[in-house]
């Protein structure tokens, strides 16, 4: 399959939109990360897409709207069924970084939802986006436009890297400006409860709801939490709320791992540590974003990637501070280095 580059201009977006209610795979920027998108009220569609990213079925997938309008009939008991924190939560932060899960209705097809009964939603704030979701006229089902376990993708040519062939069309827009994916919130259960954390913080969605926001237990990152994704076993015994939580993510082919240290011992462990390296014949890069949580979240994914192509063999990564987005960068870069901290 040849892939089409295609530009933001408004009859290139229109092509885009005809592709996607004509069931093809295209892929376009928005403020998180690119997204693989496809009509989500299309099984065969949303199949294509698991297929092009080699995703596990079972993991669902986030369905984009344009309006609020088009929430109504992808959510059991329509704009009713919606309750009053996530009206609250919508009101303050849509179109922004933030997923929301619904009970869904029966006009989702399982494909999106990997079986679930419940539904993700996010209406994004990127301009390009809008205007795609608003002319294809269909919510649209789109995960991250990686392969499946590698970085999403955050800049045109990383699409390309991996899609390239493999997809209808990629809109080639700007480079993603928040550089890691939605924070997903889940208001089903009693407690408000993060399961994947982002740009919109905990302490931010507490401060408009009025009450305490937890974060998924899965998400503290201790190594027993992690699970091959060969073992059967394992993998049918673990169930996370947020069904990605469970497979490898975001690894480059250089192997990772985090140094968690002093700033005064920074250095000095980085250069033994290299000079091990040297010794076996491996090249090593570091990356150190001294701190600033909003620097790593935009530069971390592109950044992986650059380093592969480079052919680094390790890539030493400094931690955050884990508060605030740090610890939404932390999860990202954890899971990166399979949970390898140096300390
Ligand atoms: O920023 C984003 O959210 C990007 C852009 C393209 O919008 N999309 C994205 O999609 O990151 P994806 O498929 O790579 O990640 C979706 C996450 C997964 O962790 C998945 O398990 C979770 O959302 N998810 C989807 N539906 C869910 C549901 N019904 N219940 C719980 N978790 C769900
Ligand atoms: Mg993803």
């Amino acid at each position: 399959m040849q892939t089409k580059r295609l530009s933001e201009s408004e009859g290139d977006i229109k092509l885009a939109g005809e592709i996607l209610r004509n069931g093809g795979l295209v892929a376009f920027p928005t403020e998180t990360v690119y997204g693989l998108g496809a009509n989500a009220l299309d099984a065969e569609a949303v199949g294509a897409v698991y297929k092009a990213k080699g995703r596990p079925s079972d993991n669902p997938m986030i369905v984009h709207i344009a309006d609020i309008g088009d929430l109504g009939s992808l959510v059991r008991g329509g704009r009713d069924g919606i309750g009053r924190t996530a009206a609250q939560v919508m009101e303050a932060f849509w179109p922004g970084p933030l997923t929301l899960i619904f009970p869904k209705s029966s006009a989702v097809p399982d494909a999106t939802t990997g079986g679930l009964e419940t539904v993700a939603i996010r209406m994004p704030s990127n301009d390009t986006a809008h205007r795609l979701i608003s002319e294809a006229g269909i919510p649209i089902a789109a995960p991250s436009a990686n392969i499946s376990g590698k970085p999403s993708p955050t800049t045109s040519n990383d699409v390309l890297e991996d899609m390239d062939g493999r997809i209808d069309a990629v809109i080639m827009g700007e480079n993603c400006e928040v550089g890691i994916e939605s924070t997903v919130l889940d208001l089903s259960s009693d407690r408000p409860v993060i399961l994947r954390p982002g740009v919109i913080t905990s302490e931010l969605i507490s401060e408009i709801i009025g009450q305490e926001v937890f974060y998924d237990d899965t998400l503290l990152g201790t190594p027993g939490q992690m699970i091959d994704p060969q073992d059967q076993d394992a993998l049918s015994s673990f169930k996370p709320k947020s069904p990605g939580v469970k497979y490898t993510h975001y690894a480059p082919k250089a192997k990772v791992r985090l140094i968690e240290v002093r700033e005064s011992d920074f250095t000095e462990k980085v250069s033994q540590l290299e000079q091990e390296l040297r010794e076996q014949g491996l090249k090593s890069a570091i990356l150190n974003y001294n701190d600033n949580a909003k620097q790593a979240a935009k530069n971390l994914f592109a950044d992986l990637r650059e380093l592969d192509r480079q052919k680094y063999d390790v890539i030493f990564i400094k931690t955050l501070d884990k508060s605030g987005l740090g610890f939404s960068v932390m999860n990202r870069m954890l899971k990166s280095a399979g949970y390898d901290i140096i300390r």
